[in-house]
């Protein structure tokens, strides 16, 4: 067994790293006191290729892999889980749906855009009573003939006010219960569409949060993605990859604030040497340091099962449960360590902590992994 990443991979995740350092971390704080969306900082992960990561090339993609992927998640999510959450849904909700399966002509028209940046993507699933309970879609989807009319409201939907691609999930036929369920393609400004106010929310406050409404909105028959009645299990399956992105998040958040408190540990003084000397720092370091390894070794297990074309439903739950744990858990510890400086703006650890707490909340609660988990486990 090799642990080590290759040449191609140290180099992708150093390009992210600089990125990161370059570009993001200048405007972190504004974006996220004023909630400002990072709007020139995508369209440079667009040009760098982060937006696209793993779509095919001939779709305008950067061909990478699920491991580059992570390794682009994890350094992005230490500088700013708001950009980085923007790239998780565009590459892991919108362009692997779509990539995998759209038609020719959807992929033509959107997922080369989508892979670019030129366009940015949102996944629409969550309602106001559908949250973790996704079969109940109270969305509806009925079939007119010549096209489909769309009726319902989505919540927390992540680029809501500034995508150019919305994927709707709705229910098409309710007795048909999760098979009932279909995909469907809306684009921005279609008639009947309308984004509600933007959230003000505890953490990811760069990022671009709203309500959804659609009124009478009619969809053409070639924008259902899949087979009549595939819509739940594409909505499963994409939101699998998705977990992958967000325990990389995670991993990002708690290892970014892990190495500011390793940092700050050993600048400041009390009772006279660097606050690193003494115990009760030091061992809280040590803790950190070796559950976000654990939690590294299994965001990396899950991409690596998606890079080899096995199933990672289980893996990539695994991955999201335990590293939004550490995430959660080891940004406060490196408040803790900071002490009064902690709770101020200037040194990023406050905002790591509260950009945590999503990371157990969106593309399934903790729960929700522990459902899909045990589900698995108990399965024979
Ligand atoms: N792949 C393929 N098929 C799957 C699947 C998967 N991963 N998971 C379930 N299915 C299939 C099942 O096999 C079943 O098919 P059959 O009826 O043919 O047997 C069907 O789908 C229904 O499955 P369940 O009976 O397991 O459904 P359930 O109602 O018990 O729900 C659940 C399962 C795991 C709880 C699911 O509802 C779930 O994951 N909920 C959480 C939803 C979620 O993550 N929401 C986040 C919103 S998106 C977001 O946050 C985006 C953002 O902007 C950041």
């Amino acid at each position: 067994m090799d642990f080590s990443l290759t040449e191609e991979h140290i180099m992708i995740r150093d390009a992210a790293r600089d990125f990161a350092n370059t570009e993001l971390l200048p405007g972190v704080i504004e974006r996220d006191n004023l909630q400002k969306f990072p709007k020139d900082l995508v369209k440079k992960m667009g040009d760098l290729g982060f937006l696209g990561i793993m779509v095919d090339p001939k779709y305008g993609g950067s061909g990478m892999d699920a491991i580059s992927y992570v390794l682009i998640m994890e350094e992005l999510s230490k500088i700013d889980a708001s950009a980085s959450v923007i790239v998780s849904v565009n590459n892991s909700l919108v362009c692997y749906g779509l990539e995998t399966y759209g038609t020719e002509e959807q992929k033509e028209k959107y997922l080369t855009k989508l892979a670019t940046g030129e366009f940015i993507g949102a996944f629409c699933l969550s309602e106001p009573e559908a949250g973790s309970d996704a079969t109940s879609q109270k969305t509806t989807a009925i079939d007119k003939g010549s096209h489909y009319l769309l009726n319902g409201t989505k919540n927390w939907i992540t680029n809501g006010g500034r995508a150019d691609v919305y994927i709707v999930i709705a229910q098409t036929d309710r007795d048909k219960g999760s098979h009932g369920i279909n995909a469907f393609i809306v684009e921005k400004g279609t008639e009947g569409f309308h984004v509600g106010p933007k959230e003000d929310k505890l953490g990811i406050r760069g990022s671009d949060t709203h309500t959804l409404q659609f009124n009478d909105v009619k969809i053409p028959k070639k924008n259902r993605i899949g087979v009549n009645g595939s819509g739940f299990r594409f909505a499963m399956k994409t939101l699998s990859g998705g977990r992958i992105g967000i325990a990389a998040q995670a991993l990002g958040i708690a290892s970014g604030a892990f190495e500011l408190a390793r940092k700050y540990s050993k600048e400041r003084k009390a009772f006279g040497t660097e606050i690193c000397n003494h115990q009760a720092i030091a061992f809280k370091l040590a803790d950190m340091a070796t559950d976000i390894e654990a939690a590294r070794q299994l965001v990396m297990k899950a991409a690596w099962e998606k890079d080899q074309g096995k199933n990672y439903d289980y893996s990539s739950a695994m991955a999201k449960l335990y590293a939004s744990k550490v995430a959660m858990e080891h940004t406060v510890e490196a408040v803790q360590i900071h002490g009064g400086n902690g709770f101020v703006k200037e040194y990023h650890v406050e905002r790591l902590m509260r950009d945590a707490k999503i990371t157990q909340i969106y593309e399934g609660t903790s729960e929700i992994q522990k459902i899909v988990i045990s589900r698995s486990l108990l399965r024979d």
